[in-house]
């Protein structure tokens, strides 16, 4: 006969599996002192990427955002949301000044996944088409003077080198997407090409990121929003930065003397960061391997991922589910983060939210309370990692701007934008994002820093900024 395994005694395969789960906590730890270390990393390849085009992992892309919502926007303009498994469109009539937001409304459309790794063509003709679809759904409730043509603002939210507020090429594809003939197009010429096959009459005004997006719309209902925070399917941040402090930029000085920032700081990577054997064959079995390391510790797309891998080693060195491992365990992404949400947020006594997602995601059963607390604990360590990676993140940009310290007694209320799925939904994850960020900055400043939930900022800043780049701008 062949011995497959050698079966444990009991004891010793929990010893195995505990010594597993220490490992990998121990590796995941994030100390205050290494926090500070990744903040000042982050400060640094910050002023890197700003220096020069290539200087940095951190991009630092050129937003052409130098004006911010002001509540003076008017009119009927439309949003097209981009950027993770689902996009939304979205159309809001802008009363002008303090007229505010007079009536919205929007689809929510999933992407096919073999959209997301076919062509160009495919990808821009689906979404054209749901997007000509909910224009023509347009009602009474809107209004367009009849000689106008309809705007749309464009938010694809990943890395773009724009060209101007209404164009830009792809840098390349993140969070799972993989075209090759997008990387390096105009994506406002693709989707413009695409309305055009529809027949769908629409003009880009503004290509934004979500980052930015959020930014926008965070600044239109609070002028002290500065940065923009996105942890969802992906994790990025945008900031507002004195534009002579760009030495990269050539153009013009911006008549307010600012332009908003996509940092792309999912690429952000350090050797600070406490990265574990099992982060680094995720990346390896990735898409894009060796890119998007902050990304891929931190988002949504990872998160239940890594919990995963760290699963598969204990059920094959400390056969945690029994003497075989379990084949689903072996399947990449299939233990998503909201399922693991579930898990960690089960209150009950017997965690029977773990027992149940175990069976019916992984088709393991009978799970001892033991085991189903290691589940659990397994999740606290990788999402308190995440969230205090995060946390680390916006300090660093804080110092960037100088608002992490008080100067002359003074401190500068400063608003953090914040969306995403990850973010919204996940609690453990914002309350402990929220406790360190506290943590790191001290009773004193932490006063004057606030987190904002910005509920869909980003379509709404979309169209707000279509409507501020609108071609009709100054005319009656
Ligand atoms: C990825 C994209 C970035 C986007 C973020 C959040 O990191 O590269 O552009 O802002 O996801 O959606």
């Amino acid at each position: 006969a062949l011995i497959v395994r050698h079966r444990m005694r009991s004891s010793s395969r929990w010893a195995r599996a505990m010594a597993i789960l220490k490992e990998f906590e121990e590796k995941c730890g994030t100390p205050v002192a290494k926090l500070k270390q990744v903040a000042d990393a982050m400060t640094v390849e910050m002023h890197a990427g700003l220096a020069s085009e290539g200087g940095s992992k951190l991009k630092m892309l050129i937003s052409y955002v130098d004006n911010l919502p002001t509540g003076d926007e008017k009119g009927l303009f439309y949003a097209l949301d981009l950027g993770g498994t689902n996009f939304r469109v979205l159309r809001v009539q802008f009363g002008g000044k303090d007229g505010g937001i007079v009536n919205q409304e929007f689809a929510e459309v999933s992407i096919p996944p073999h959209l997301m790794v076919g062509t160009s063509d495919a990808l821009f003709d689906y979404i054209a088409t749901a997007l000509a679809k909910f224009v023509a759904e347009e009602g009474q409730n809107f209004h367009l003077s009849p000689s106008r043509q309809r705007e749309l603002g464009f938010t694809f939210s990943f890395p773009v080198m724009q060209t101007s507020i209404a164009s830009g090429n792809l840098i390349r594809w993140t969070k799972g997407f993989s075209i090759d003939d997008t990387v390096g197009q105009d994506v406002v010429a693709e989707l413009a090409r695409a309305m055009e096959r529809q027949g769908l009459d629409m003009r880009v005004s503004a290509l934004v990121n979500d980052t930015i997006g959020t930014l926008a719309g965070g600044r239109y209902t609070n002028k002290d929003v500065a940065i923009a925070v996105i942890l969802g399917t992906g994790t990025n941040a945008a900031y507002v930065e004195h534009a002579q402090a760009i030495p990269k930029w050539h153009g013009p000085l911006p008549k307010t003397g600012e332009m908003v920032i996509n940092m792309e700081w999912g690429n952000f990577r350090s050797s600070h960061l406490p990265l574990t054997e099992y982060d680094h064959a995720l990346d390896a079995e990735s898409l894009n391997i060796g890119e998007q390391i902050f990304e891929k510790i931190i988002s949504g797309m990872y998160l239940g991922e890594i919990v995963r891998r760290v699963l598969c080693r204990m059920a094959e060195e400390a056969a945690l589910f029994g003497d075989t491992v379990p084949p689903k365990l072996k399947v990449p992404f299939i233990l998503r983060t909201p399922e693991m949400s579930a898990m960690h947020h089960d209150t009950s006594s017997d965690l029977r939210v773990v027992g149940n997602k175990l069976k019916d995601i992984l088709e393991i059963s009978n799970t001892s309370l033991k085991t189903r607390k290691v589940v659990v604990e397994l999740c606290n360590i990788v999402v308190t990692r995440g969230a205090r990676l995060a946390a680390a993140g916006v300090l660093g940009i804080l110092k960037k701007m100088g608002r992490d310290t008080s100067r002359d007694g003074e401190i500068q209320k400063t608003v953090v934008a914040m969306d995403g799925g990850l973010y919204e939904h996940y609690t453990e994850f914002s309350k402990c994002l929220e406790s360190t960020l506290n943590e790191l900055l001290g009773e004193e400043v932490s006063k004057s820093i606030v987190i904002e939930h910005s509920n869909d900022g980003s379509g709404i800043g979309a169209t707000l900024l279509a409507a501020s780049h609108s071609q009709y701008l100054g005319v009656e």
